[in-house]
Protein backbone atom coordinates (compact mmCIF):
# COMPACT_ATOMS: atom_id res chain seq x y z
CA UNK A 1 0.00 0.00 0.00
CA UNK A 2 0.99 3.62 -1.04
CA UNK A 3 -0.21 6.81 -0.49
CA UNK A 4 0.94 10.61 -1.07
CA UNK A 5 0.17 13.62 1.14
CA UNK A 6 0.61 17.01 -0.06
CA UNK A 7 1.66 19.79 1.84
CA UNK A 8 3.58 23.55 1.70
CA UNK A 9 6.54 22.00 3.62
CA UNK A 10 8.01 18.47 4.10
CA UNK A 11 9.86 18.13 7.42
CA UNK A 12 12.36 14.87 7.88
CA UNK A 13 13.31 14.67 11.57
CA UNK A 14 11.16 15.22 14.59
CA UNK A 15 14.00 16.71 16.66
CA UNK A 16 14.50 19.87 18.45
CA UNK A 17 14.85 21.40 14.87
CA UNK A 18 12.20 19.62 12.87
CA UNK A 19 9.59 20.48 15.81
CA UNK A 20 10.24 24.26 16.88
CA UNK A 21 10.54 24.81 12.44
CA UNK A 22 6.88 23.11 12.31
CA UNK A 23 5.28 25.55 14.99
CA UNK A 24 7.66 28.56 13.69
CA UNK A 25 5.68 27.84 10.28
CA UNK A 26 2.32 27.05 11.78
CA UNK A 27 1.88 30.27 13.49
CA UNK A 28 2.59 32.06 10.30
CA UNK A 29 -0.21 30.01 8.79
CA UNK A 30 2.45 27.66 6.81
CA UNK A 31 1.18 23.51 7.04
CA UNK A 32 3.37 21.19 7.01
CA UNK A 33 4.20 17.29 7.44
CA UNK A 34 6.83 16.14 9.93
CA UNK A 35 8.23 12.52 9.56
CA UNK A 36 10.39 10.62 12.29
CA UNK A 37 12.06 7.27 11.93
CA UNK A 38 11.87 6.82 15.88
CA UNK A 39 9.25 6.30 17.89
CA UNK A 40 7.69 9.23 19.75
CA UNK A 41 9.20 7.67 22.95
CA UNK A 42 11.93 6.52 21.83
CA UNK A 43 12.64 10.63 20.95
CA UNK A 44 11.15 11.68 24.17
CA UNK A 45 13.84 9.58 26.22
CA UNK A 46 16.80 10.85 23.98
CA UNK A 47 19.08 12.13 26.41
CA UNK A 48 21.54 14.50 24.64
CA UNK A 49 21.83 18.39 25.29
CA UNK A 50 21.36 20.37 28.62
CA UNK A 51 22.35 23.70 28.32
CA UNK A 52 20.44 26.47 25.99
CA UNK A 53 21.29 30.21 25.24
CA UNK A 54 19.28 32.66 26.26
CA UNK A 55 17.37 33.04 22.87
CA UNK A 56 16.92 29.24 22.57
CA UNK A 57 14.97 29.10 26.01
CA UNK A 58 13.21 32.65 24.99
CA UNK A 59 11.20 30.67 21.98
CA UNK A 60 10.85 27.01 23.75
CA UNK A 61 9.60 29.19 26.71
CA UNK A 62 7.03 31.09 24.30
CA UNK A 63 5.47 27.57 23.23
CA UNK A 64 2.44 27.13 24.86
CA UNK A 65 2.69 24.61 27.63
CA UNK A 66 6.33 24.93 27.96
CA UNK A 67 8.04 23.98 30.98
CA UNK A 68 11.24 25.69 29.97
CA UNK A 69 10.91 28.29 32.84
CA UNK A 70 9.69 26.25 35.38
CA UNK A 71 11.81 23.11 34.72
CA UNK A 72 14.75 24.82 33.52
CA UNK A 73 17.39 26.50 35.79
CA UNK A 74 19.43 29.75 35.02
CA UNK A 75 22.72 29.59 35.06
CA UNK A 76 24.42 32.89 35.72
CA UNK A 77 28.17 31.27 35.02
CA UNK A 78 30.12 28.25 34.31
CA UNK A 79 33.64 27.79 36.58
CA UNK A 80 37.05 26.62 34.56
CA UNK A 81 39.53 25.20 37.26
CA UNK A 82 43.14 24.44 36.31
CA UNK A 83 46.00 24.81 37.84
CA UNK A 84 44.62 23.81 41.13
CA UNK A 85 42.38 27.23 41.41
CA UNK A 86 38.89 27.67 40.18
CA UNK A 87 37.79 31.00 38.05
CA UNK A 88 34.34 31.66 37.52
CA UNK A 89 33.07 33.25 34.12
CA UNK A 90 30.02 35.84 35.04
CA UNK A 91 27.64 35.49 32.37
CA UNK A 92 25.66 39.02 32.99
CA UNK A 93 27.92 40.85 34.19
CA UNK A 94 30.06 39.99 30.91
CA UNK A 95 27.39 39.36 28.47
CA UNK A 96 23.91 40.74 29.85
CA UNK A 97 22.62 37.30 29.26
CA UNK A 98 22.46 33.89 30.98
CA UNK A 99 22.05 29.94 29.79
CA UNK A 100 19.58 27.80 30.90
CA UNK A 101 19.79 24.39 32.01
CA UNK A 102 16.99 22.74 30.47
CA UNK A 103 17.32 18.65 29.21
CA UNK A 104 17.03 18.15 25.85
CA UNK A 105 14.49 15.07 26.01
CA UNK A 106 12.77 17.59 28.61
CA UNK A 107 12.22 20.56 25.33
CA UNK A 108 11.15 17.54 23.55
CA UNK A 109 8.19 16.03 25.45
CA UNK A 110 6.97 20.22 25.80
CA UNK A 111 7.52 20.21 21.76
CA UNK A 112 5.69 16.90 21.17
CA UNK A 113 2.63 17.91 23.31
CA UNK A 114 2.33 21.31 22.25
CA UNK A 115 3.01 20.07 18.41
CA UNK A 116 -0.03 17.42 18.68
CA UNK A 117 -2.30 19.31 20.97
CA UNK A 118 -1.90 22.12 17.44
CA UNK A 119 -3.00 18.91 15.21
CA UNK A 120 0.23 18.74 13.68
CA UNK A 121 0.62 16.00 11.10
CA UNK A 122 3.66 14.25 12.76
CA UNK A 123 4.20 10.66 11.11
CA UNK A 124 6.51 8.74 13.75
CA UNK A 125 7.95 4.90 12.56
CA UNK A 126 8.23 6.45 8.99
CA UNK A 127 11.62 6.26 7.40
CA UNK A 128 12.69 8.97 4.66
CA UNK A 129 14.58 6.51 2.10
CA UNK A 130 15.07 9.42 -0.95
CA UNK A 131 13.95 12.63 -2.16
CA UNK A 132 12.62 12.74 -5.57
CA UNK A 133 12.53 15.54 -8.09
CA UNK A 134 15.03 17.25 -5.91
CA UNK A 135 16.03 19.98 -8.16
CA UNK A 136 12.08 20.49 -9.32
CA UNK A 137 9.35 22.82 -7.97
CA UNK A 138 7.53 19.97 -6.25
CA UNK A 139 10.00 18.02 -4.31
CA UNK A 140 9.06 14.61 -2.86
CA UNK A 141 10.17 12.36 0.66
CA UNK A 142 10.06 9.03 -0.58
CA UNK A 143 9.90 7.07 2.77
CA UNK A 144 8.37 3.89 4.21
CA UNK A 145 6.61 3.00 7.54
CA UNK A 146 7.26 0.25 10.43
CA UNK A 147 5.24 -1.98 8.36
CA UNK A 148 6.03 -2.10 5.40
CA UNK A 149 3.86 0.54 3.83
CA UNK A 150 5.21 3.60 1.41
CA UNK A 151 4.52 6.84 1.98
CA UNK A 152 5.20 10.20 -0.02
CA UNK A 153 5.06 13.36 0.91
CA UNK A 154 5.03 16.10 -1.82
CA UNK A 155 5.10 19.70 -1.24
CA UNK A 156 6.68 22.79 -2.47
CA UNK A 157 10.22 22.69 0.05
CA UNK A 158 11.64 19.75 1.58
CA UNK A 159 13.59 20.18 4.78
CA UNK A 160 16.19 17.98 6.25
CA UNK A 161 16.21 17.96 9.95
CA UNK A 162 16.96 13.91 10.08
CA UNK A 163 20.49 14.04 11.97
CA UNK A 164 24.16 13.35 11.17
CA UNK A 165 23.30 10.76 8.58
CA UNK A 166 20.87 12.48 6.57
CA UNK A 167 18.65 11.24 3.56
CA UNK A 168 18.35 14.81 2.63
CA UNK A 169 21.92 15.76 2.67
CA UNK A 170 22.14 13.10 0.39
CA UNK A 171 19.93 14.47 -2.55
CA UNK A 172 21.79 17.82 -1.86
CA UNK A 173 25.26 16.91 -1.98
CA UNK A 174 26.20 13.60 -1.59
CA UNK A 175 26.49 12.29 1.91
CA UNK A 176 29.51 13.60 3.24
CA UNK A 177 30.41 16.79 0.99
CA UNK A 178 31.98 18.95 3.56
CA UNK A 179 34.58 20.54 6.17
CA UNK A 180 35.58 17.84 9.02
CA UNK A 181 37.75 17.67 11.91
CA UNK A 182 38.52 14.65 13.93
CA UNK A 183 39.99 15.11 17.56
CA UNK A 184 42.17 12.21 19.36
CA UNK A 185 39.91 12.39 22.59
CA UNK A 186 35.82 11.65 23.71
CA UNK A 187 34.01 11.81 26.57
CA UNK A 188 32.99 9.29 28.89
CA UNK A 189 29.68 10.23 30.08
CA UNK A 190 27.55 9.47 33.35
CA UNK A 191 24.59 9.54 34.76
CA UNK A 192 24.42 9.30 38.14
CA UNK A 193 21.59 9.39 41.12
CA UNK A 194 23.02 12.28 43.36
CA UNK A 195 22.53 16.01 43.82
CA UNK A 196 24.82 18.78 42.02
CA UNK A 197 28.28 18.84 43.06
CA UNK A 198 28.41 22.45 42.91
CA UNK A 199 25.87 24.99 41.79
CA UNK A 200 27.41 26.04 38.33
CA UNK A 201 28.96 23.62 36.34
CA UNK A 202 32.78 23.15 36.49
CA UNK A 203 35.34 22.63 32.94
CA UNK A 204 38.03 21.39 34.68
CA UNK A 205 41.66 21.13 32.64
CA UNK A 206 43.58 18.66 34.92
CA UNK A 207 47.20 17.14 34.11
CA UNK A 208 45.45 13.89 34.01
CA UNK A 209 42.86 15.25 31.10
CA UNK A 210 39.48 17.06 31.29
CA UNK A 211 36.11 16.79 33.08
CA UNK A 212 32.65 18.33 32.76
CA UNK A 213 30.46 18.44 36.29
CA UNK A 214 27.18 19.30 34.76
CA UNK A 215 23.87 18.48 35.71
CA UNK A 216 20.11 17.11 35.00
CA UNK A 217 18.33 18.11 38.04
CA UNK A 218 18.27 18.53 41.59
CA UNK A 219 18.69 15.11 42.05
CA UNK A 220 20.37 13.81 39.23
CA UNK A 221 23.92 15.17 38.18
CA UNK A 222 25.88 14.32 34.00
CA UNK A 223 29.29 14.11 34.44
CA UNK A 224 32.11 13.77 31.78
CA UNK A 225 36.03 12.80 31.57
CA UNK A 226 38.59 13.20 28.63
CA UNK A 227 39.05 9.77 27.32
CA UNK A 228 40.48 7.55 24.63
CA UNK A 229 37.86 7.14 21.77
CA UNK A 230 37.92 3.25 21.61
CA UNK A 231 37.33 3.48 25.53
CA UNK A 232 34.30 0.52 26.24
CA UNK A 233 31.84 2.47 28.34
CA UNK A 234 31.56 -0.60 30.09
CA UNK A 235 34.76 -1.98 30.78
CA UNK A 236 35.64 0.74 33.96
CA UNK A 237 33.79 -0.54 37.74
CA UNK A 238 31.84 2.12 39.24
CA UNK A 239 34.35 3.10 41.78
CA UNK A 240 36.99 3.21 38.72
CA UNK A 241 35.16 6.31 37.89
CA UNK A 242 34.64 8.27 40.33
CA UNK A 243 38.11 7.76 41.28
CA UNK A 244 38.40 9.64 38.02
CA UNK A 245 36.26 12.04 38.25
CA UNK A 246 37.35 12.67 41.65
CA UNK A 247 41.33 13.19 40.18
CA UNK A 248 40.00 15.75 37.83
CA UNK A 249 38.67 18.26 39.59
CA UNK A 250 41.02 18.58 42.57
CA UNK A 251 39.66 20.90 45.26
CA UNK A 252 35.95 19.45 45.17
CA UNK A 253 34.57 16.56 46.52
CA UNK A 254 31.84 15.29 44.11
CA UNK A 255 28.49 13.74 45.48
CA UNK A 256 28.55 9.92 44.42
CA UNK A 257 26.16 8.04 43.51
CA UNK A 258 24.44 5.35 41.62
CA UNK A 259 25.49 5.20 38.34
CA UNK A 260 22.29 4.44 35.77
CA UNK A 261 23.74 5.48 32.14
CA UNK A 262 27.33 5.67 30.27
CA UNK A 263 28.69 6.41 27.44
CA UNK A 264 31.18 6.69 25.07
CA UNK A 265 30.86 10.35 23.27
CA UNK A 266 32.93 10.58 19.49
CA UNK A 267 34.28 14.21 19.03
CA UNK A 268 33.74 15.66 15.87
CA UNK A 269 33.70 18.80 13.94
CA UNK A 270 31.51 18.82 10.41
CA UNK A 271 30.16 21.50 8.01
CA UNK A 272 28.03 20.54 5.00
CA UNK A 273 29.27 22.02 1.85
CA UNK A 274 25.73 22.80 0.58
CA UNK A 275 23.03 23.75 2.97
CA UNK A 276 20.33 24.30 0.29
CA UNK A 277 19.78 23.76 -3.19
CA UNK A 278 16.75 24.81 -4.70
CA UNK A 279 14.07 24.13 -2.82
CA UNK A 280 15.50 21.76 -0.42
CA UNK A 281 17.74 22.66 3.26
CA UNK A 282 19.48 20.79 5.74
CA UNK A 283 19.37 22.07 9.28
CA UNK A 284 21.01 21.03 12.78
CA UNK A 285 22.91 17.46 12.72
CA UNK A 286 22.28 16.97 9.17
CA UNK A 287 23.98 20.58 8.26
CA UNK A 288 26.92 20.70 10.82
CA UNK A 289 28.07 18.41 13.83
CA UNK A 290 30.09 20.65 16.64
CA UNK A 291 32.08 18.66 20.08
CA UNK A 292 30.34 19.19 22.72
CA UNK A 293 32.27 21.51 24.80
CA UNK A 294 30.75 24.35 23.54
CA UNK A 295 27.31 23.18 24.31
CA UNK A 296 26.16 24.58 21.35
CA UNK A 297 24.76 21.52 19.78
CA UNK A 298 20.76 22.12 20.00
CA UNK A 299 21.28 25.85 19.90
CA UNK A 300 22.81 25.78 16.12
CA UNK A 301 19.85 23.60 15.43
CA UNK A 302 17.29 26.29 16.51
CA UNK A 303 18.93 29.14 15.82
CA UNK A 304 19.61 27.34 11.70
CA UNK A 305 15.10 27.21 12.17
CA UNK A 306 14.61 30.62 13.09
CA UNK A 307 16.00 31.86 9.95
CA UNK A 308 14.47 29.66 7.41
CA UNK A 309 11.35 30.24 9.08
CA UNK A 310 11.45 33.84 8.19
CA UNK A 311 12.84 32.90 4.73
CA UNK A 312 10.30 30.19 3.81
CA UNK A 313 7.35 32.45 4.94
CA UNK A 314 9.03 35.46 2.13
CA UNK A 315 8.85 32.29 -0.67
CA UNK A 316 5.43 30.55 0.50
CA UNK A 317 3.27 33.66 1.17
CA UNK A 318 4.85 36.51 -0.72
CA UNK A 319 6.44 34.69 -3.61
CA UNK A 320 9.86 36.67 -2.28
CA UNK A 321 12.80 34.25 -2.84
CA UNK A 322 15.16 36.99 -1.32
CA UNK A 323 15.35 35.39 2.12
CA UNK A 324 15.98 31.95 0.44
CA UNK A 325 18.80 33.41 -1.40
CA UNK A 326 20.70 34.40 1.81
CA UNK A 327 19.73 31.95 4.26
CA UNK A 328 22.90 29.64 3.67
CA UNK A 329 25.00 32.58 3.93
CA UNK A 330 23.31 33.74 6.86
CA UNK A 331 23.36 30.37 8.97
CA UNK A 332 26.88 29.71 8.38
CA UNK A 333 28.00 33.02 9.52
CA UNK A 334 26.67 31.65 12.86
CA UNK A 335 27.92 28.34 12.32
CA UNK A 336 31.09 28.83 11.82
CA UNK A 337 31.52 30.74 14.88
CA UNK A 338 29.58 28.31 17.05
CA UNK A 339 32.22 25.82 15.09
CA UNK A 340 35.06 28.47 16.24
CA UNK A 341 34.09 28.25 19.95
CA UNK A 342 33.60 24.42 20.37
CA UNK A 343 36.73 23.27 18.57
CA UNK A 344 38.75 26.55 20.72
CA UNK A 345 37.16 25.43 24.25
CA UNK A 346 37.55 21.68 22.99
CA UNK A 347 41.52 22.72 22.08
CA UNK A 348 42.04 25.09 25.45
CA UNK A 349 40.44 22.59 28.32
CA UNK A 350 41.74 18.66 26.86
CA UNK A 351 44.81 17.39 26.84
CA UNK A 352 45.89 15.70 23.76
CA UNK A 353 47.35 12.16 23.55
CA UNK A 354 51.02 13.60 21.97
CA UNK A 355 51.16 16.82 24.16
CA UNK A 356 54.41 17.97 24.59
CA UNK A 357 55.59 19.88 27.92
CA UNK A 358 55.65 22.98 25.46
CA UNK A 359 51.97 22.56 24.98
CA UNK A 360 50.84 22.01 28.70
CA UNK A 361 52.62 25.00 29.83
CA UNK A 362 51.25 27.31 26.28
CA UNK A 363 47.63 25.62 27.29
CA UNK A 364 47.60 27.06 30.94
CA UNK A 365 49.44 30.76 29.40
CA UNK A 366 46.00 30.39 27.31
CA UNK A 367 43.82 29.89 30.07
CA UNK A 368 45.37 32.49 32.65
CA UNK A 369 45.44 35.12 29.16
CA UNK A 370 41.42 34.51 28.96
CA UNK A 371 40.92 34.30 32.85
CA UNK A 372 42.77 37.11 33.77
CA UNK A 373 41.51 39.96 31.41
CA UNK A 374 38.05 41.28 31.12
CA UNK A 375 38.01 40.69 27.09
CA UNK A 376 38.91 37.35 27.71
CA UNK A 377 36.39 36.25 29.78
CA UNK A 378 33.49 38.47 27.37
CA UNK A 379 34.28 36.69 24.73
CA UNK A 380 34.14 33.65 26.71
CA UNK A 381 30.58 34.79 28.06
CA UNK A 382 29.22 36.08 24.97
CA UNK A 383 29.73 33.01 22.63
CA UNK A 384 28.68 30.55 25.77
CA UNK A 385 25.40 32.11 26.07
CA UNK A 386 24.87 32.49 22.48
CA UNK A 387 24.66 35.46 19.92
CA UNK A 388 21.26 36.87 19.54
CA UNK A 389 19.34 35.86 16.01
CA UNK A 390 18.89 39.20 15.49
C1 LIG B 1 25.56 18.42 29.51
O1 LIG B 1 25.05 18.70 30.60
O2 LIG B 1 25.29 17.36 28.91
C2 LIG B 1 26.56 19.34 28.93
C3 LIG B 1 26.75 20.59 29.48
C4 LIG B 1 27.69 21.44 28.95
C5 LIG B 1 28.45 21.03 27.88
C6 LIG B 1 28.25 19.78 27.30
C7 LIG B 1 27.30 18.94 27.82
O3 LIG B 1 29.40 21.86 27.38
Amino acid sequence: MNSTVRTQVAIVGAGPAGLILSHLLAAAGIDSVVIDQRSRDEIEQTIRAGILEQSTIDLLASIPGSRAHTVGLRHDGIELRFDGAGHRIDFPGLAGRSVWLFPQHEALRDLLAARIGAGQDIRFGVTATAVEDASGARPRVVAVDDAGAGLEIEADFVVGADGSHSVVRRAISGSHDGYFREYPFAWFGILCEAPPSADELIYSNSPDGFALISQRSPTVQRMYFQCDPTDDAQAPSDAEIWDTLQKRVPGTTLNEGSIFQRDVLRFRSFVARTLRQGRLAIVGDAAHTVPPTGAKGMNLAVADVVLLARALEALLLRSDEGPLDGWAEAALDRIWKAQHFSWWMTSMLHVAPDATDFDRHRQLGELRSVVESEAGRTYLAEAYTGWPFG
